[in-house]
């Protein structure tokens, strides 16, 4: 009997061929909406290998629900979404999917900077309604984006990555990460500064940390006190690293100027969420990675990391070996 395999999302047919001819697959028939928690359980009760998306839980229940698990391969780079304590005990591999979304997602993450600072999202809304009655010398003025300085916390792939457009768009650049990054401060001139000088220093302050028990609720009351009345912050990594609550009283009481978020504490965001009330908030839907090019490079690097474990290959990119 081929080994099975679940795909928590529908996917196109033809980006999972390296899994279909070899491997007994099945996938939930909903694009857009998950899989409903019962049947995520019943499935991997059968499964030998899973491809999750970040809106899956995976955990323990979920990962003792059958015998023959041996692999989860997770479509983001991100995985706070799996107990990988858990995974590991019970011998079952965790993938992800780095590199292929590192310039993608860097692209949407300076997208949503200078959308923010120019506030494209409020123009574009402000003329389809018909409010345009001329032009006038501070309609709609922005904040500058070349020549001022960039704070980016979390200097991954991604972090750099930003750190390189950034350089392109002449801002100096600080960064705050649990390591230094020696080849990116030669690339890009940037500097490494502790957390609270970054934040109270950078007109931009840029979230790229990923979703741990240290950067849970990082951003707090106090930290957005310290920024600039004129800082701007982003955020395209993990929504819970920021307490919701505390952003929203810092930019309504205009101790900040704006906020960019790709990422939510919960997503989806709750529609009559406070922070979408407010006109300094550019919002969109976790879509950092999301061209078709990108997406369709981690649904096959998933594939690739799938059939590799079931069939004795080393998977590309493992998370808890
Ligand atoms: C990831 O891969 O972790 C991103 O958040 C997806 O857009």
């Amino acid at each position: 009997m081929k080994p099975y395999i679940f795909i928590t999302r529908k996917l196109p047919e033809e980006t999972i061929l390296e899994l279909t001819e070899k491997f007994d697959v099945k996938m939930w028939e909903q694009e857009d909406f998950p899989a409903q928690r019962e049947v995520l359980l019943a499935e991997a009760k059968k499964a030998s290998g899973i491809i999750t998306m970040l809106s899956d839980k995976v955990d323990e229940e979920l990962l003792s629900a059958g015998e023959n698990l041996k692999v989860i391969a997770n479509l983001a780079v991100g995985f706070d979404n799996i107990d990988l304590k858990a995974a590991t005990e019970r011998g079952i591999i965790v993938t992800n999917t780095p590199d292929v979304l590192t310039e993608t997602t860097a692209d949407l993450t300076f997208a949503l900077l200078m959308a923010t600072a120019r506030r494209i999202v409020e123009a574009a809304d402000y003329i389809k309604a018909g409010k345009w009655e001329g032009w006038s010398p501070y309609l709609l003025a922005g904040h500058d984006v070349y020549g001022k300085t960039i704070g980016i916390v979390g200097m991954g792939k991604i972090g750099e990555a930003v750190a390189r457009r950034a350089k392109g768009f002449g801002m100096e650049i600080l960064y705050h990460n649990r390591s230094r990054k020696p080849e990116a401060e030669k690339e890009t001139g940037a500097v490494y500064r502790s957390f609270e000088d970054l934040v109270s220093t950078a007109d931009y302050v840029v979230s790229l940390a990923p979703l741990t028990d240290e950067t849970r609720h990082l951003f707090t009351a106090d930290v957005f006190a310290k920024m600039k009345k004129s800082a701007i912050f982003i955020n395209a990594g993990r929504g819970p690293v920021v307490d919701e609550q505390a952003l929203y009283h810092a930019l309504q009481k205009k101790e900040i100027a704006a906020a960019g978020l790709d990422v939510f504490e919960k997503e989806p965001i709750p529609t009559n969420h406070p922070l979408l009330e407010l006109p300094n908030v550019t919002a969109i839907p976790h879509i950092g990675s999301a061209s078709t090019d990108t997406r369709t490079a981690m649904i096959k690097l998933c594939c690739t990391n799938v059939k590799a474990v079931l069939t004795g290959d080393s998977p590309k990119s493992i998370v808890n070996n």
